[in-house]
């Protein structure tokens, strides 16, 4: 699916999303800097956009992995035209079927992919072990806002305007309304930080933002 909708992904990301992912990204960003982390793993890292911003918590090498070869060919054309190839390096790899030493990365983390992962618990568990000890695991993902109004009116959007706008902007049937039925499927807040410490995770939190329509899990291995 991210093969077909590579050319228009990051044009629909920011149109859809309002340009409000920015800010998302941002304030991951600020978690992260306070962990001071030298190499991070970007995992489903799509177009590279996830793995520039990690730049700024001044890591010195960002690994990006992702398994849509044509997301990636986006990824490597902007780090290349930005000439950020030293810093930022992209491969595909399969993020349930990680290819790295353990305890190899100071940081991982996941921008919008672990909703896509076959098998989320194995994904984590790799994740966990990618992670050094002390490390940090980061995942930024769709959410659903706590208040009972405001999931009224955001569903609205959600669920029936924003896979219309997608579907008439991509020409892709299906990926727009993928997107909030799988959001709607899951698992959020607290549930999503339960499967965090079962994969090994401590220090676990989440920070919801934007009234809770995505969040930021945080856990320690
Ligand atoms: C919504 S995009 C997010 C891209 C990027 N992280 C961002 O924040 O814009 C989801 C990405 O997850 C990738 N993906 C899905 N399953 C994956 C897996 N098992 N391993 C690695 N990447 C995966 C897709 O190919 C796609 O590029």
């Amino acid at each position: 699916m991210f093969d077909d909708i590579a050319d228009k992904y990051d044009f629909m990301n920011h149109v859809l999303s309002f340009g409000i992912d920015k800010f998302w990204r941002k304030r991951l960003v600020k978690e992260l800097r306070r962990y001071k982390p030298k190499k991070i793993l970007d995992i489903a890292t799509g177009t590279g956009d996830s793995a520039i911003v990690l730049l700024q918590t001044d890591a010195e090498k960002i690994i990006g992995v992702d398994i849509s070869k044509k997301m990636l060919a986006r990824g490597k054309e902007k780090i290349r035209k930005k000439k950020l190839s030293g810093k930022i390096e992209l491969m595909h790899c399969d993020g349930e079927s990680l290819k790295f030493k353990n305890n190899t990365f100071d940081a991982v983390n996941v921008s919008f992919g672990v909703r896509n992962f076959e098998n989320l618990d194995k994904g984590l568990s790799e994740i966990y072990q990618a992670v050094k000890p002390d490390g940090i695991a980061t995942i930024l993902e769709f959410s659903m806002p706590g208040n009972f109004m405001i999931r009224q009116i955001y569903s609205i959007y959600f669920f029936h305007i924003l896979p219309l706008v997608g579907r008439f902007f991509s020409q892709n049937k299906y990926a727009y309304s993928y997107l909030p039925q799988s959001v709607k499927a899951f698992p959020k807040g607290n549930q999503f930080v339960q499967r965090l410490q079962n994969a090994g995770f401590r220090q676990t939190r989440h920070i919801p933002l934007t009234f809770g329509i995505a969040e930021i899990y945080i856990g320690i291995k």
